[in-house]
């Protein structure tokens, strides 16, 4: 049996608590982890028996007057297991290297896997991989300064490749995971943490990504929101049916 994990990030969608929790059905299965909206995690607790609930992001103070703040202690309290932390569509709105660190820390200090998003702009990846490595070993090194990386996973989503419909070859990532496990030894203690793949992963392209030893797993967003293609990324990644 393989053990890829594949992440629904539904972002700002669906509209309504009826629609999540018909998708979340359509979606229930084992190796999965569904991260909703914040509003309907507590309807997606209960209605989800094999996936697993994730969030899409995180505030990094415990309480107090921080208006609009979630709390790593409600996620927590919810069933939230993972949590998304510093996709780029939040650092396209101002989340710097050092939030996404004391996001990683707060989650962490709650008991909830961080989901490590880092990649590059297409600027930095025109210069080819290495340079797009060098741009990701800052992020990864910011991200997790002070804590132990055993307990995260790590998103590589090259930012060119989120949502336009063009993923990166599965040979260039998966060159990408082997180099953030390796960057990421050090501080690991020999477990290494997942590193996903994450960028217009569709049904036609997940089973060469997910065939690559060193991808753990796919981080979906598009293709999460439809049933239909979403099971056959699961397929692609041999999580077993029900
Ligand atoms: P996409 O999004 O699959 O629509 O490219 C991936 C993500 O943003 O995590």
């Amino acid at each position: 049996m393989n053990h890829k994990l594949i992440i629904a990030n539904w972002k700002l969608n669906p509209m309504t608590v009826r629609e999540a929790v018909r998708l979340a059905r359509a979606e229930d299965r084992k190796g999965v982890i569904v991260a909703p909206p914040f509003p309907f995690l507590d309807a997606l607790g209960t209605a989800l028996k094999r996936a697993q609930l994730g969030a899409q992001d995180v505030f990094f103070e415990a309480k107090g007057a921080y208006t609009g703040g979630v709390a790593p202690a409600m996620l927590a309290s919810l069933g939230v297991r993972y949590v998304i932390i510093g996709h780029s569509e939040r650092r396209a709105l101002g989340e710097t290297d050092a939030i996404v660190g004391k996001k990683v820390k707060a989650a962490l200090a709650e008991g909830l896997t961080p989901v490590i998003c880092v990649g590059e702009p297409w600027s930095v990846r025109k210069r080819r991989l290495a340079a797009a490595k060098r741009f990701v070993s800052k992020q990864l090194s910011s991200a997790l300064k002070g804590v132990r990386a055993r307990n995260v996973i790590i998103a590589y989503e090259p930012v060119w490749a989120i949502g336009s419909g063009k993923a990166d070859e599965p040979a260039e990532a998966a060159a990408m995971a082997r180099f953030i496990k390796k960057f990421l030894a050090p501080h690991t203690h020999r477990l290494t943490p997942r590193v996903l793949y994450g960028g217009s992963v569709t049904p036609h392209n997940a089973a060469a990504f997910l065939r690559e030893s060193s991808i753990d797993g796919a981080l979906v967003g598009g293709a999460s929101l439809r049933p239909r293609d979403f099971m056959k990324i699961i397929t692609a990644a041999h999580v077993p049916h029900r």
